[in-house]
């Protein structure tokens, strides 16, 4: 992932496991990503509860914004129908009297959401609901991401707008340092009105009731060409206007693999570059990502470059039973959210080690700090490739 070359990167511990040793705790580390528990909610939340899991924005806990914005609901007693444009582990449906509609595009929050039988709808912003719910509700709610940009933000207000009728109100929450004040002001400006009502730390809740008026357009996506690709880059998804400088690593250091008729998985595809970058050499690709935006821009990647490929929401293998690949390559993330977590990257290794054929080989691109290498080590013998700006090109031999 990007970074600059003076990396302070603080290392949490995954829950359970050893002190001094990155090593997954007994018994099966997949039992534990895949595993659903109940939210720790602070306090203030009493009497509500949400389902969590590894991969999902707060986990173990729940998100900042949204812990602010139920409690502004709860005061409200908010009650009926309520859209929730950003779910996470359906918090707001543990409120009294509310019907929760819950849309999401990360699928380990789809995951959870399922598990509490909520049926959500799996959708990205821009997308039209009116096919799901002919009815709009007349309560909406958004968490902001402003950890994936403006243009993300930009197209998550102009969706809220869309989705909440005239008179209805819709809960804004973001967190300061991401710019909220500038997206509630843009949101204010097409609703008609809005006020903030609500400061905790850094997290602050609008409240917005919609004027009649025009819908804000929703960004265009951005675009680059690089490695021989042409990559789409819809808002939000991670280096979605150029390469990330760990990415044209990898990809530079692997210029001499052979992929020609390989089965190649792009694990954490993002906006498709590296597996369109593969599909290009030859290879039959598959590209993998949590996040529906990611999966969106990384099929437009795959047309726009001449190549054709499958691309897989997954929540890392969870869609991928059964199947095995020559070849994997990654740059593992190592957020969810605002914070830094290693549990998603840990799974991603221990998905290599599920997914190669015998003698497939797993290629990573990771921070200079990150402790990838014992986790890398139940794959295979693990060779540090190359380090330079920073990174570490790591490979592995599924003996
Ligand atoms: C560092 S980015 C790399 C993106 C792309 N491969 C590139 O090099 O530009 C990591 C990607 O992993 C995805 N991701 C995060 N959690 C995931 C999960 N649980 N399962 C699959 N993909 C995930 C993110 O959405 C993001 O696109």
């Amino acid at each position: 992932m990007t970074s600059g070359r003076k990396q302070k990167i603080r290392v949490a511990r995954p829950p359970g496991a050893r002190r001094g040793g990155d090593a997954e705790p007994a018994p099966s580390p997949r039992a534990r990503y895949a595993e659903m528990q109940p939210a720790l909610l602070p306090p203030r939340l009493e009497g509500l509860s949400a389902l969590t899991k590894p991969g999902v924005r707060g986990y173990p806990g729940i998100d900042d914004a949204q812990a602010l914005l139920v409690q502004v609901m709860r005061k409200d007693r908010v009650k009926g129908d309520v859209l929730d444009l950003s779910a996470m582990g359906g918090l707001l449906g543990s409120l009294p009297g509310v019907t929760l509609r819950a849309v999401e595009g990360s699928a380990p929050a789809l995951a959870v959401l399922e598990h509490a039988g909520l049926t959500p709808l799996a959708a990205v912003p821009g997308d039209d609901l009116s096919g799901h719910w002919p009815e709009r509700a007349r309560t909406v709610a958004l968490v902001l991401a402003g950890d994936r940009g403006n243009a993300y933000a930009h197209a998550q207000v102009a969706w809220a707008h869309a989705n909440t009728p005239p008179g209805g109100t819709l809960y804004l929450a973001g967190d300061r340092d991401k710019g909220f004040d500038r997206y509630v002001r843009a949101a204010s400006a097409a609703f008609g009105t809005g006020e903030t009502v609500a400061r905790d730390g850094g997290m602050r809740v609008a409240k917005l009731v919609r004027r009649p008026g025009p819908t804000p357009p929703i960004p265009e996506p951005e675009g680059y060409e690089a490695h021989g690709v042409t990559v789409v880059g819809r808002p939000g998804v991670f280096s979605a206007a150029k390469p990330d400088r760990a990415t044209a690593l990898l990809l530079d250091d692997l210029a001499d693999l052979d992929l020609s008729g390989r089965t190649v998985l792009d694990l954490g595809c993002g906006a498709g570059l590296i597996g369109a970058w593969a599909a290009r050499r030859g290879a039959q690709v598959t590209l993998v990502d949590a996040d529906l935006q990611s999966v969106r821009s990384a099929e437009a990647t795959l047309a726009a470059s001449g190549v054709t490929g499958e691309v897989i929401h997954s929540d890392v293998d969870s869609a991928l039973a059964g199947r095995q690949f020559d070849v994997i390559l990654s740059n593992p993330p190592f957020h969810v959210g605002r914070g830094v977590v290693l549990d998603v990257a840990r799974e991603f290794m221990a998905a290599a080690g599920r997914l190669l054929r015998p003698g497939g080989a797993v290629y990573l691109v990771a921070n200079e700090p990150l402790p990838y290498e014992q986790p890398l080590a139940r794959v295979g013998t693990v060779r540090e490739r190359v380090r330079a700006g920073g990174f570490k090109v790591l490979q592995a031999i599924r003996s």
